[in-house]
């Protein structure tokens, strides 16, 4: 047996993100010297039936027709998949939902040159499927159904593979991936997996390739030196904001996310304007921390006012909670989701924008450049500059720039 080879078999409902991990990781092993090929069940259906296989009915267990077609094809990627790593190629990944075990007992019986790594892909938040089912129906598969008419038929093929659905667990090499997390819920390794270190690694790794993050444009409230509520921009304010698009034109920015506060949006929507093709996704995860009693006070007022509140927040500025409101700390978990949220929803992107606040974009620089905890709510982040920041397995980068007004 050749031990540099190996099969990797992915797993998971529909619109689980299976096919971007595959994507991701040839891409991976490619620029590390293993030659990385993917075999998708779904591509070679969608070459042998067309539109036919759109309908959910191909997907009900009861239709014959449909599941001989659908093993007919899972036998063809296995055997070439087989044939791939007999010549050339080192890693090949079989991209399909081989979500029963009859499927899967059926690969492990069929190939056995090589080890099999089982990588299931597990996601449960709601709008982050509903964002991938969007993604799916817009595939000429689809272009014949209304947008309904192809959401209703996507759902339903979902709850056909629900039916069938047995998680990994018998398996001897299997990671359990909670894939808009990057995080691995279970695993099991029984054999010796090529690459298993790099992959494993991989998985877990936050990628971005590009992403900017802003802060929104000066607004009237940032002039008072007054926290919190929903102020919109000054003429300065906008200036920056136009300033910001004339230096992101020269890029390809398909999507900008903000928070849902008028100031962020009103910062991005400028960059958009000179974009060719670019959206705006307001998350309310990027909102930016909520002082709670003291929202829309200046910091005047709240020394004098509320002493007690100035001083708790001196001493412990990360932990200290606003009566009412949030504290850094306690604002890391939405922040965080927000993070995973866009960097899941941009995945084919080479760049991203972000436009936040100040104390939301210091938690998110902290997710990508650890500081001490006591020093994130100090983290500098100026109106007239923006980050850059890279991620990825291999390189992490994080440069303050400038852009001209
Ligand atoms: O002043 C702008 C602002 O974004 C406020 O809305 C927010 O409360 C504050 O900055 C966060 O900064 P700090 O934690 O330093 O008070």
């Amino acid at each position: 047996m050749h031990n540099r080879k190996l099969y990797i078999v992915m797993v998971g409902l529909p619109a689980r993100g299976k096919s971007t991990i595959a994507n991701k990781l040839k891409e991976n092993l490619t620029k590390y010297g293993v030659k990385t090929g993917i075999f998708n069940n779904g591509d070679l259906r969608r070459r042998l039936t067309g539109t036919e296989s759109s309908r959910s009915d191909f997907y009900n267990p009861e239709n014959r027709q449909g599941a001989e077609l659908r093993e007919k094809i899972a036998v063809t990627n296995m055997g070439r998949a087989a044939d791939y790593l007999g010549r050339t190629g080192y890693v090949a990944i079989l991209d399909a939902t081989n979500v029963s075990l009859k499927r899967r007992e059926k690969i492990a019986g069929c190939i056995t040159d090589h080890p099999i790594l089982f990588i299931e892909c597990i996601n449960g938040d709601e709008k982050i499927l509903r964002a991938g089912i969007q993604r799916k129906v817009a595939l000429p598969e689809f272009s014949h159904l209304t947008k309904g008419e192809a959401v209703n038929s996507f759902r339903q093929r979902i709850e056909y593979y629900q039916a069938l659905y047995a998680p990994l667990a018998s398996e001897r090499n299997y990671v359990k991936l909670d894939s808009l997390n990057n995080k691995i819920l279970a695993e099991e390794i029984t054999d010796k997996i090529p690459y298993w270190d790099r992959i494993r690694d991989f998985l877990v790794t936050d990628t971005v390739k590009n992403l900017f993050l802003l802060r929104h444009g000066e607004t009237h409230f940032n002039l008072e030196n007054r926290i919190g509520g929903d102020s919109p921009l000054t003429e300065n304010g906008v200036a920056q904001a136009q300033g910001l698009a004339s230096h992101f034109q020269r890029k390809k920015i398909p999507v900008i996310f903000t928070s849902e506060k008028k100031r962020t949006i009103q910062t991005a929507v400028p960059i958009k304007a000179l974009q060719k093709k670019c959206a705006i996704i307001p998350l309310k995860d990027f909102d930016e921390i909520d002082s709670g009693i003291c929202e829309c006070m200046t910091y005047e007022e709240i020394r004098s006012q509320m002493p007690q509140v100035s001083l708790a927040r001196k001493k412990d500025k990360y932990n200290y909670i606003y009566p009412d409101g949030e504290g850094y700390a306690s604002m890391k978990y939405r922040v965080d989701m927000g993070i995973k949220k866009a960097l899941y929803l941009s995945r084919d992107s080479q760049s991203i924008i972000i436009v936040g606040h100040r104390a939301v974009n210091r938690m998110i620089l902290s997710h990508f450049l650890y500081r001490r905890e006591e020093d994130v709510p100090y983290i500098y982040v100026p109106q007239d500059r923006f980050y850059h920041i890279v991620a990825t397995q291999d390189k992490k980068l994080l440069q303050l720039k400038p852009y001209t007004l």
